[in-house]
């Protein structure tokens, strides 16, 4: 595994400045990367120069900024090897996503005896709307169980197995999960669930910028992910869906730009993705979204995961010499993505969090969006380090030399 330059740390202008007098080192990767000058520039190229409203107009205007948005649709599409720019929908970002399938591909297709399957690692973006959804339609939901005192083992594959009958309409799992550094097999337990008539939905919230994905590969019928979590900007996400999938589904919100005809009392949808837009999409941040695209892929995603599991594996080592700690998710040998989170009898993550900042060290504390796994683990809460292209093993050195000294205070 081989790391990525140092000099890529160059792009991203939020990284020069200093925090409590120390050099920032950005380690909440998994909440939020920072952005790379090309995809700020793109965002205030389009305010300066092509603002407007799309699909609507005839002017210079509104031209430019359509193509603009649909050429970010067909990016979007290539970015995950989609078939088709049309099984692109814009939206906020993952939970968004997530809940427009649940809400309109569940309600027009559970019933009472149909299940719904997730997991125990699932972020609460990926659990509360398949609760909303299977409580509203008299559908269950079930979990597949993590394996392990601290979830190293992963997804337990055996209860996976009898877990899938053929009850299950739609089996949603996250890629990669935000809290235990796993990553899981999308393809296999897709090919799992499609052997039972299942359809997949995916969460790649935290996969999309770290990991090489396509679609077509891995068999999924929905993927959902946030632009934000990879260099992209705020209030853009997509979800992915098969074209047959998203046409005969019923729209999610109504409005403007998202049907074909209007009468006083009733109205026709037009097809697949603008089925799914109404009103005014994110066309600043979707132009935006493009260039962290075309960003990432002239790194290269293979060696963004190269660089992003040799600096989790690093920090894994530096950090299992800390006294008392608690690393959740696999140690070794198994498939670690780049992030890592931990837990101290001694100190609560909020305290770490804070005294960390005083080090100019960002991390994250808290349950992570994980309520039900935290219990099951027997954890209040956990620290996470997250990683991304801009990291280095010296700002590991720094985090660990930090830790340390944070735990001789707590001590
Ligand atoms: N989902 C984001 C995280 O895990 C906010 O931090």
């Amino acid at each position: 595994m081989s790391l990525l330059s140092p000099a890529l740390r160059f792009d991203f202008p939020a990284l020069d400045q200093h925090v409590g007098g120390k050099p920032l080192v950005y380690l909440d990767n998994g909440a939020t990367t920072q952005k790379p000058r090309s995809v700020i520039d793109a965002l205030a190229r389009f305010y300066e120069r092509n603002n407007s409203n799309v699909h609507r107009g005839l002017h210079a205007l509104s031209m430019r900024a359509t193509d603009g948005f649909e050429a970010a649709r067909a990016r979007a599409a290539k970015f995950i090897n989609a078939a088709d720019s049309a099984e692109i929908v814009f939206t906020r970002g993952t939970t968004e996503s997530v809940n427009l399938v649940a809400q309109s591909w569940g309600s027009a297709n559970l019933r009472p005896g149909d299940i719904v399957l997730i997991t125990e690692m699932e972020h609460h973006s990926n659990l509360v709307p398949w609760q909303q959804i299977t409580r509203q339609t008299g559908a269950t939901l079930k979990y597949v169980p993590v394996a392990g005192a601290d979830a190293e083992h992963g997804l337990d594959l055996d209860a996976l197995e009898k877990l899938l009958t053929p009850q299950v309409k739609l089996f949603a799992f996250t890629h990669l999960s935000n809290t235990l550094g796993i990553l899981n097999d999308a393809a296999r337990l897709c090919a799992k669930a499609r052997a039972v008539g299942a359809l997949t939905l995916i969460d790649a919230a935290q996969s999309i910028g770290h990991e090489p994905i396509d679609v077509q590969a891995i068999g999924c019928d929905f993927l959902a992910y946030s632009g934000h979590k990879m260099a992209g900007p705020t209030g853009i996400g997509v979800l992915y869906g098969k074209r047959a999938l998203l046409d005969d589904m019923p729209p999610y919100q109504t409005g403007g730009g998202m049907i074909s005809t209007v009468d006083w009392f009733e109205s026709k949808w037009k097809p697949a993705p603008e089925r799914f837009e109404a009103g005014t999409p994110n066309v600043a941040d979707a132009i935006a979204l493009h260039a962290a695209f075309d960003y990432l892929d002239g790194i290269g995603r293979p060696a963004i995961s190269d660089h992003d599991h040799a600096l989790a594996a690093q920090a894994c080592t530096a950090l299992s010499e800390l006294p008392g700690i608690r690393i959740l998710g696999p140690k070794t040998g198994k498939p670690r993505a780049g992030l890592v989170s931990f837990a101290f009898a001694a100190a609560h993550a909020h305290d770490i969090v804070t005294f960390a900042d005083q080090d100019g060290i960002a991390l994250r504390g808290g349950h992570h969006c994980n309520q039900p796994l935290m219990k099951k683990l027997g954890l209040p809460s956990t620290t996470r380090a997250s990683f991304y292209v801009y990291n280095t093993p010296e700002e590991i050195a720094v985090l660990a030399a930090s830790l340390r000294k944070i735990l001789k205070f707590f001590a």
